[in-house]
């Protein structure tokens, strides 16, 4: 993946499409002058992989930390930092840039910028552009766990949050002072779904959605099981877009090796019958349920105990069928609920597919040829067809997963628009 991370951005280089969920936004980074805004700078760089324009504004003392000429090579722009260098007279910089951009991030905010942000003091660039700025501003406080937990610093962050704005992380960990404590800036991860929750439309406010993700693993013996190559990636990404769009997600999800996403009500399992249970469990109070795990189809009759010794020269496996996990939601369906399906076939997939949906009886099917090496299983792009109870088919192009979960949640969202 070229050091990439799978559900990232993917190189332009290849044939598979980017993902620009941020084109065409224009993106205030406001640096303030903490040990972290290193971090701000590689930041930004990936905020703008992701399609947005990123101006950065610093604070005088953030650029102690690191030169102004780092972050403009990294996005691009001319970096803002002395609220009387005017260039042009017919604009006043910081009423500008306000006016321009869609989002502010305050990143890493220290405490001296909660505290002036909180009380209205407009001292610098920053802090007055954070007052002329009528959008959605994003608190990313970094600082040691002494300074983040005292009463001040404390009591700033719920003005603030009382005003409206969101405060994301502190994480906890070491600092770079040495100390163990709540105190560092948040990862890459969570400052990227904030940035694209405040971003989305939340149309899935409230909402809540059951997940299936990932494989099956069934047990021959202790050390030995039965499973299939699905990553989870297709229904992570069905979590990260609802998450995004404000629905509360509850994700139940096979052995996988990506991380569960910020936010995410988690429920690990591991068998198809720990599948069925968690599912079956958490579906009673969920308005939408997207069923995108590989569950699997059979299983071994008998566990061994024992890890099972070589010897004989031929070993023959008893399975027995498992239970259809769809389709038992569809039959225990609880008022207005949506459910969707996903298959995976090798072959003939309108057929298929046509013939499941009539079968199984969910609201949407999503149907994905398996065969083909830049869709399904273990790749971050996929091509799949929509299919409607009624036999209607929308072929979808290859897409990043990503921008493929948002134009099914699309379409889910016209069914949950149908029932209101
Ligand atoms: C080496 C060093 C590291 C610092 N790290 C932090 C930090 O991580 N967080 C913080 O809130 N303040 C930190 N400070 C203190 C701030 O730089 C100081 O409060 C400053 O006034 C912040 O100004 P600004 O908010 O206008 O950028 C640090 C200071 C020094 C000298």
């Amino acid at each position: 993946m070229n050091g990439y991370n799978k559900m990232d951005h993917v190189s332009p280089s290849g044939s598979p499409p980017l993902y620009t969920p941020l084109q065409g936004k224009t993106i205030l980074l406001g640096v303030s002058g903490g040990i972290a805004v290193y971090k701000a700078a590689d930041y930004s760089r990936k905020i703008r992989a992701l399609g947005a324009r990123v101006i950065p504004v610093m604070t005088m003392h953030a650029t102690e930390f690191v030169s102004p000429i780092s972050f403009a090579a990294l996005t691009g722009e001319k970096v803002y930092t002395d609220l009387f260098s005017m260039e042009r007279a017919e604009t006043i910089p910081h009423i500008g840039l306000a006016r321009s951009a869609d989002i502010l991030l305050l990143l890493p905010a220290t405490a001296n910028i909660l505290s002036k942000a909180a009380h209205g003091l407009a001292d610098d660039f920053l802090s007055t552009l954070f007052l002329a700025f009528p959008g959605p501003a994003l608190f990313f406080p970094s600082m040691n766990s002494n300074m983040y937990a005292h009463p001040a610093t404390q009591a700033n962050i719920e003005r603030l949050k009382s005003f409206g704005y969101r405060v994301v992380g502190p994480d906890t960990g070491e600092m770079a002072c040495g100390d163990q404590g709540k105190g560092r800036l948040a990862g890459w991860p969570v400052v990227k779904e904030a940035i694209l929750k405040a971003i989305n439309p939340q149309t899935l406010d409230g909402i809540k959605v059951l997940i299936s993700a990932g494989p099956t693993r069934e047990y021959l013996d202790p050390v030995r099981y039965i499973s299939n190559r699905s990553s989870g990636l297709m229904g992570y990404a069905m979590a990260r877009i609802a998450l995004r769009r404000g629905a509360r997600v509850t994700l139940v999800s096979g052995p996988v090796s990506i991380p569960a996403p910020p936010d995410v009500e988690f429920s690990p399992v591991e068998t198809a019958g720990e599948m069925e249970d968690a599912v079956l469990r958490l579906s009673q109070d969920a308005q939408i349920i997207v069923m995108t795990a590989a569950v699997a189809d059979y299983s071994p009759a008998v566990r061994a105990v024992q890890k099972i010794k070589k010897g004989v020269p031929k070993l023959s496996l008893d399975l027995i069928q498992t239970k259809d996990i769809l389709s038992q939601l569809v039959k225990d369906r609880k008022d207005r609920q949506i459910i969707v399906g996903f298959c995976a076939e090798t072959q003939d997939l309108r057929t298929q597919a046509l013939r499941k949906i009539r079968q199984k009886g969910p609201d949407l099917l999503i149907a994905n040829d398996v065969s083909q090496s830049d869709a399904g299983f273990d790749v971050p792009t996929n091509r799949v067809l929509i299919v409607s109870p009624g036999g209607d088919i929308e072929s979808l192009p290859l897409l990043h997963k990503e921008e493929l979960a948002e134009r099914i949640w699309d379409r889910i969202s016209g069914l949950l628009h149908n029932l209101s």
